[in-house]
């Protein structure tokens, strides 16, 4: 997931406002980071500048292979409850390296331990960047949400493909003629391109989360900040091969797969929350 964003913001934040509050101006700079093998790879990342070191230094990094398995009931985690107002203003965003929806201020979150997290953005990544047993998915999306104190709680959501008209994801097909827009502009270093999609319904997205794992984490992009509490529902969503080609024809060769490889759990523990256990 992302937070703290390479780009200069300068131009872009008077369109955002609030929704940037996340981006760190000290990281103001072009992408300097790759998900190819090499200097700007995923295994230096921690190298490329010192803000980006728990990359390679973090000891509770994200992605993680989710082993169902392994995974320990906790009858104390809550269930999972997204509150969301029914309709969200957004604004679809091109970061360069991946695809994003910023909403406007006000539009809810969720709650963990008492503590309230608003939700400020998601965005998707393809491939999948968490595994279960193993397994990488075609996509996954993260709904990140921010307490007042700075800290960070995503939920993520993977996507398959499905195969009958009825499977493509409701939510995605209103965004196709944004990223369709999106994906004939040119894109330009150090420029973020954003079109702005109007109010969406955000129901379906709040959907199938009787069943989730949980554990403690970090950003799965520079700076790989840790503390960040990770929910993965169980459920794998439907998605088209064309949506999943939507959401990488906005992104330039570099950055189409945009995973980040796979991270040692040393020795945390999955917890599970099922309603029905
Ligand atoms: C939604 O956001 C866009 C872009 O920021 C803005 O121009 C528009 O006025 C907003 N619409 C509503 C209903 O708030």
């Amino acid at each position: 997931m992302i937070s703290k964003i390479s780009f200069s913001v300068v131009s872009i934040s008077l369109f955002l406002g609030l929704a940037l509050a996340t981006i760190d101006e000290e990281q103001a700079g072009e992408v300097d980071f790759s998900y190819i093998n090499g200097p700007t790879g995923p295994s230096n990342w921690g190298k490329l500048k010192p803000a980006f070191s728990p990359c390679s230094s973090g000891k509770n990094q994200s992605p993680v292979d989710i082993k169902t398995n392994d995974a320990v009931l906790n009858k104390n985690l809550a269930p999972l409850s997204l509150k969301y107002t029914a309709l969200a203003n957004a604004t679809l965003i091109n970061w360069g390296f991946i695809m994003g929806l910023h909403f406007d201020e006000g539009i809810g979150g969720m709650e963990i331990n008492g503590k309230n997290y608003a939700f400020k953005q998601l965005h998707w990544h393809s491939p999948s960047e968490h595994l279960i047993d193993g397994e990488r998915y075609a996509a996954e999306v993260h709904l990140v949400h921010e307490a007042e104190d700075g800290s960070s709680a995503v939920v993520a959501m993977l996507y398959q493909y499905g195969n009958t008209i009825v499977d493509l994801d409701p939510f995605l097909a209103k965004l196709k003629p944004g990223f369709e827009k999106l994906s004939k502009e040119k894109y330009e270093k150090n420029k973020v391109s954003q079109v702005p999609v109007g109010i969406l319904p955000t129901g379906h997205i709040t959907r199938n989360t009787r069943k989730y794992y949980r554990y403690v984490g970090s950003f799965t992009t520079p700076p790989c900040t840790e503390n960040v509490i990770w929910t993965v529902l169980h459920k794998v969503r439907p998605i088209s091969k064309e949506q999943v080609a939507a959401l990488k024809a906005p992104l330039t060769a570099e950055y189409k797969n945009n995973a980040r490889p796979e991270q040692q759990l040393n020795g945390r523990q999955i917890e599970l929350h099922d309603e029905l256990e």
